[in-house]
């Protein structure tokens, strides 16, 4: 039978189920990563599984998100994960590093093997041809504990390159040109796997930048053949011989297709508040712009700071904006230290920031109020940014470096005229000493925690009858950025659970948390594509923690259902999406657990509005048990204690 790149590597890795689309099945990952924003939790859930070391072929643990240290919150989290990586077998990458996507990249990811990451934009090592998914941590930390991991066998969608991108026009106008036509919901269910003769014309960093966004539109994953292009990657990385020659069969069987002709792209951007709000730059040159921020996992490859530094080159940036650079790694840091790039980038006024994720979520780099930033980054969220009056557009580093000349949004096809053309370096520098192994004496390690360090709060079991008030009614596309927001406020209580859940719904709601707490949780209401966005299991934890019971709304996106069962809240939706309308905030609910059907179809009682509203719970029995012990670390306990009756 003719096979798709990812059915290929799914069969291979194939514990449960078959490649029929749309069922459940189970697969083995090889490797996974955390990073210090989820990893501390995910951390203490792989404590409470009681194993001693991990049981992946590689574990990662990266600090690269809340690098900030300006009490000891922080620094106590780093401290911790290191402790933790050392006794429980999992590389540390110290901050310092590198972004964890990109370092995973240059050192560890390794094509047609799996990589499961407790962050959304995991899928950029299919950049390589790895099949890369993002999960919740308490996902993560199962699989670092040696179970399979469950998803539903997704559909696959050919996009089919053609040509060669034209100057000015780069991997960034690929991915928002597949946002421009599917939309933040297009990818629920599907992995994007890109082919064609396209393909050749693309570096590993550009297809990386590919995937790294194909999380926007919400699907499982997005991967790249693996062909000579990719092996002078790994060359150029010391790692040629685990390179494997990745295609699909001539004959293999896609669910849809979709076809781009490089050639006809124009330079694109998004504006705000989402990633699909993608127009040609044409449309909005003139903004004035603020801030320019290049970097983040999408966009701070060697590839991209080149690019920059050849454009700002013997240029000033202009007097309104103020221009910022994160670097995606150490190694490119370093690269394009040795090729003059960072002195050409800081003689045109752009300030040098740490190789690290902080100012893509405005942690030490936001806007100011009612600021342009235009941002080469993946995410445009309201309040993403680090507050909610900046408006973010996102852009490739060629539109953001014309921004910066211009102080305006610009088409860089009229600001410059000497096009890049990158090519990547035959070796790099490699310095692995910024890794540090586990150790080998793990029975010696004393794990140090702070005293924000909490211990995972305990679940209750859920009850059979649900009662409570719809607490909160939310729209459509909220993002778990709006349920749990990111942000230097924010990050350092990733790991206090009482603490960051008085932060649920702030910034759509700032009361929410006090009510939730007085009225002893409830339900929340929403709209379509709910929780789409970063893997945060905070989204669910947090609101889990301040009693919320179910989340009733037109659709989930794939991780956050997931963290939802993880948790223990019960993730219901409207069988006619019309009854949304007929609910308000603060009506009063009722819903019996038991009375669902074989179909899992129910009926939720509005006793305000005295109607009954049909509503199916997207489960299957065996995530629905897990539910109803109050989340899955309590379903493992009792198995783990039924097992020894
Ligand atoms: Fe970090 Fe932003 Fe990427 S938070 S992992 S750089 S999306």
């Amino acid at each position: 039978m003719a096979l798709t790149i990812t059915e290929k590597i799914i069969k291979h890795h194939l514990i449960n189920g078959t490649l029929d689309r749309g069922r459940p099945i189970t697969i083995k990952i090889d490797q996974t990563l955390v990073h210090d924003a989820t990893g501390t939790m995910a951390m203490l859930e792989l404590e409470a599984t009681g194993i001693k070391r991990v049981k992946t072929d590689l574990s990662v643990a990266y600090i690269d998100h809340n690098m900030i240290q300006e009490d000891f919150k922080n620094p106590d989290d780093h401290r911790f994960l290191q402790d933790m990586a050392a006794k429980y077998g999992v590389m540390f990458s110290r901050p310092g590093n590198g972004i964890c996507h990109h370092v995973h990249l240059e050192r560890f990811a390794v094509p047609g093997k799996t990589l499961l990451g407790s962050d959304s934009h995991t899928p950029t090592a299919g950049g390589i041809g790895m099949l890369a998914i993002g999960a919740g941590g308490l996902d993560v930390a199962l699989a670092m504990a040696g179970e399979p991991f469950t998803l539903i066998m997704p559909k696959i969608v050919k996009v089919n390159l053609i040509g060669k991108l034209p100057s000015f026009v780069s991997a960034k106008d690929v991915i928002l040109e597949v946002l421009r036509r599917v939309s933040v919901k297009g990818g629920v269910g599907k992995v994007f796997e890109y082919c064609g003769p396209g393909v050749k014309s693309l570096s590993v960093s550009e297809r990386a930048t590919i995937t790294n966004m194909g999380a926007e539109t919400g699907a499982t994953t997005s991967i790249f053949e693996s062909d000579e292009v990719t092996r002078q990657w790994l060359r150029a990385q010391g790692r040629e011989r685990e390179w494997v020659s990745l295609h699909p069969d001539i004959d293999a069987v896609y669910d849809e297709e979709i076809n781009i002709d490089l050639s006809l792209l124009e330079p694109l951007v998004a504006r705000p508040f989402l990633p699909d709000n993608v127009v040609p730059v044409k449309e909005v040159t003139g903004i004035r712009v603020d801030q320019v921020m290049f970097g983040s996992c999408t966009n701070s490859s060697l590839r991209d700071i080149l690019t920059i530094a050849h454009m700002l080159k013997g240029k000033r940036i202009h007097p309104n904006v103020d221009a910022g650079l994160s670097p995606g790694s150490r190694q490119i840091l370093l690269q394009a230290g040795a090729e003059g790039a960072l002195e050409d980038l800081i003689t045109a006024g752009v300030r040098i920031l740490e190789a690290s994720c902080g100012a893509c979520v405005g942690m030490g780099f936001a806007p100011p109020s009612e600021g342009v930033s235009v941002r080469t980054i993946n995410r445009n969220f309201y309040g993403r940014c680090g507050h909610t009056s900046g408006k973010v557009y996102l852009a490739s580093p060629e539109v953001a470096a014309a921004a910066c000349i211009t102080g305006e949004i610009a088409d860089p096809r009229d600001v410059f005229v000497e096009p890049f053309y990158f090519e990547m370096p035959s070796g790099l520098i490699v310095d692995e000493g910024m890794f540090i192994a586990p150790s080998p004496e793990p029975e010696k390690i004393v794990v140090r925690r702070g005293p924000n360090i909490k211990p995972l709060p305990e679940m209750g079991p859920l009850p059979d009858k649900l009662e409570g008030k719809a607490l909160i009614k939310v729209g459509d596309d909220i993002t778990t950025d709006h349920i749990m927001p990111a942000g230097a406020k924010f990050l350092p209580l990733r790991s206090n659970i009482p603490a960051i859940s008085d932060h649920v719904f702030e910034v759509l709601d700032p009361t929410f948390a006090k009510r939730a707490k007085e009225l002893n949780g409830g339900f929340i209401v929403a709209g379509a594509n709910y929780g789409q966005g970063s893997s945060r299991e905070h989204a669910a934890l947090a609101p889990k923690y301040l009693g919320i019971k179910a989340v009733v709304a037109k659709s989930f996106a794939r991780i956050h259902l997931a963290n939802l069962v993880n948790f223990g809240i019960l993730p219901l939706i409207f069988a006619d999406v019309k009854d949304y309308e007929k609910i308000d905030q603060g009506d009063d609910f009722f819903f019996d657990v038991t009375q669902l059907d074989a179909e899992f179809r129910g009926t939720l009682h509005d006793l305000t509005k005295n109607i009954e509203i049909e509503v199916v719970c997207p489960l299957s029995a065996d995530d629905l048990k897990v539910v109803k012990a109050g989340g899955r670390l309590n379903w493992i306990k009792l198995n783990a204690s039924n097992d020894r009756r």
